[in-house]
């Protein structure tokens, strides 16, 4: 959502804060901003820019004053209250300019906070949440930042992470998390806040996790953790072994295309020793005993945006391999309906980055009827693995392109495990049977590998090339092919921009066949299956409209090319681990789409990498 750093310690920490942000900018980027304070009595030296980081190193090059400033903070904003403009870009300031404050998440009672403000007589300068933030602590400051923050939080309701800072404290910062990230790292005489892990990564790897409703105060030698009743905490830090050549592009273009070639060494690291060679799976972290997994009756999940489609691939998977009715819904339409989970179910929530609200939330929801959740997720430390029972994860490794490809084919392949574990354990699953699925999953990286390594992806640009100017695109897939067309359209317009719709092939002739017209692009999913016929069936139909087809086929299929005008292969697997192969062209036919009309692939308007907010 939004990227949070501040830093105290020996050092001038300008650079610092800034690579920070530049390391964050995945989370949100229409604007940045820093204030930094170097003890003198000038106060603090803030710059704020609209656009990206490139545009706030413009605003601050010719910056003179607190180059030796060794504490500060800084923000990287994805707007939720108030337009993208400079006033309202963090830091914000309280009125006698000595607090400033960074936040990520929404303070849902601003509105009523700001009036009581301003009948007190502050004004505001921007029309974000955020403001209300250091006037409250200007208001209750009384020389001790840590207590002016002390006071105003149980003013607040929302969910937030926040730093404040202030003139008279130098080498001192104040932060706080409810239902926001906010990781502390502990350096050699220095420290930092931030929203994730990689903003300090080179700096440092000891981290310090805390939880909701923890104030932390970070000193250059000394991190202090109080509970909500100020009682202080013991917390250790933990070192972690997060690649940090992760965070660059190891030779490619961008963060995508490097993620979409990852996806071999997420899929094998994600199996990792979880199947053995007799077919049983063993998922350490699960929080569920085997006895009890056997007795779960039905399967709930939950998630949002790609990760709600890896869950549409995973009922497929649990109900055909280990027949359990699974109920599958997005995260936002979960949370506000009457739940039916209970004692005895099991509830997944699917979040690549364990931050994202509304996933949190239906899973909280669930979690108060008694249901098992668990966390399928690719960052260790998440909230969503705190909220959980037990833990499921991906092993994708940090993913910074805003569009997710790696995490997304690591989370099915996640459920594609469990589903054989719980057929085994519900006897619907012969160990013969799971032992062919055992190597067939472990065949899904090597396809995948050999796919990228061909000249399949030159082929799926030319295609891409051919097709890169028209407005609209229909995506249409049947059976497990559905998600994956859904997964298809949605790449496709969150970094082209081009609308699309997806939809079952059995429904297009219901409704959204009106929509073509004489040259219209429509790719279908058509790889190998039981439901391969009735695709074809569906092409002819959309080809009697004038459509232009594009079917992803499996490799070696001899009778898709005579229906269709353009193919693009996928590696050869069993139909219901298709999904997983078919999504790599429809991954790169986006990407190169995207490219070849110029747009930034990794930062897509409008979106960030998380999003914590409603
Ligand atoms: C994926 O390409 C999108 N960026 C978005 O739909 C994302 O999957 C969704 O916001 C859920 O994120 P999460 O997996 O971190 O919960």
């Amino acid at each position: 959502m939004c990227g949070i750093i501040g830093y105290v310690g020996g050092r001038a920490c300008r650079e610092l804060i800034v690579q920070g942000l530049e390391r964050l900018e995945y989370r949100g980027y229409d604007s940045a901003g820093f204030a930094l304070l170097d003890g003198s009595d000038d106060g603090f030296a803030m710059v704020r820019a609209v656009g990206n980081l490139a545009k706030l190193r413009e605003a601050s090059a010719d910056m003179n004053g607190a180059t030796g400033a060794t504490t500060g903070l800084g923000h990287t904003r994805w707007a939720t209250h108030g337009r993208v403009t400079e006033a309202n870009c963090h830091p914000h300031l309280s009125g006698d300019g000595k607090v400033a404050v960074v936040m990520n998440g929404i303070i849902e009672n601003y509105v009523e906070l700001r009036h009581q403000l301003q009948e007190s007589g502050v004004v505001f300068h921007s029309e974000t949440d955020t403001e209300v933030l250091p006037h409250l602590i200007a208001q209750h400051y009384r020389g001790d930042l840590l207590a002016a923050v002390q006071e105003i939080i149980p003013k607040l309701s929302g969910h937030y992470a926040f730093v404040a800072l202030h003139a008279d404290e130098p080498g001192r910062l104040v932060g706080t998390r409810h239902e926001c990230p906010l990781v502390i790292g502990e350096g050699d005489g220095e420290r930092f806040f931030a929203s994730a892990i990689p903003a300090f990564l080179r700096e440092t790897r000891d981290v310090v996790l805390i939880n909701d409703s923890e104030i932390v105060v970070i000193e250059p030698d000394r991190t202090t953790i109080l509970n909500a009743k100020g009682e202080q905490l013991e917390r250790h830090a933990e070192r972690v072994d997060m690649d940090e050549d992760a965070a660059e592009k190891g030779g490619y273009e961008t963060f995508m295309l490097k993620e979409i070639h990852e996806q071999p060494a997420a899929l094998w690291d994600t199996i990792g020793d979880r199947i053995r060679p007799d077919g049983t799976v063993h998922l350490e972290g699960f929080g569920l005993e085997d006895a009890a997994l056997a007795r779960v009756e039905r399967v709930h999940i939950v998630a949002c945006g790609t990760s709600y489609h890896a869950g549409l691939v995973g009922r497929y998977l649990i109900e055909d391999w280990a027949r359990v009715p699974v109920h599958c819904e997005v995260a936002s339409e979960y949370r506000y309906r009457t739940c039916l989970a209970g004692p005895g179910d099991l509830v997944i929530g699917i979040t690549q980055s364990g931050e994202t609200a509304d996933t949190l939330a239906a899973m909280r929801v669930a979690r108060e009827r008694g249901a098992h959740v668990i966390a399928l997720t690719n960052i260790m430390g998440s909230q969503a693995t705190r909220d959980a029972d037990g833990v499921l994860y991906t092993r994708a490794g940090l993913e910074i392109g805003v569009a997710a490809t790696k995490s997304h084919t690591a989370q099915i392949m996640a459920l594609a495990l469990l589903a054989v574990k719980l057929g085994r354990l519900k006897w619907a699953l012969t160990q013969p049977g799971a032992i062919d699925l055992a190597e067939e999953l472990r065949r899904l990286p090597e396809g995948i590998e050999r796919y990228l390594e061909s000249d399949a992806p030159t082929h799926v640009r030319e295609v891409a090339e051919k097709y890169a100017d028209r407005p609209f695109f229909l995506y249409l897939g049947r059976h497990v092919g559905v998600p994956v067309c859904f997964e298809g359209a949605l790449k496709l317009k969150e970094i082209s921009y081009i609308p699309t719709e997806a939809y079952p092939a059995g429904e297009m002739k219901h409704g959204p066949i009106a929509l073509l017209d004489e040259g219209s692009p429509v790719v279908v999913v058509a790889t190998d299956g039981h439901v391969f016929d009735k695709v074809v069936s569906n092409i002819q139909e959309v080809r009697a409209r004038g459509a232009r087809v594009i079917a992803v086929a499996t490799e070696g299929n001899q009778e898709i090319g005579a229906h269709v005008d353009d193919v693009l292969w996928a590696p050869k697997t069993p139909a219901l681990l298709s999904p997983v192969t078919a999504l790599v062209p429809l991954q790169l036919f986006a990407y190169e789409i995207a490219s070849i009309r110029g747009l930034n692939v990794d930062q897509p308007r409008n979106l960030a990498k998380t999003v914590t907010v409603e």
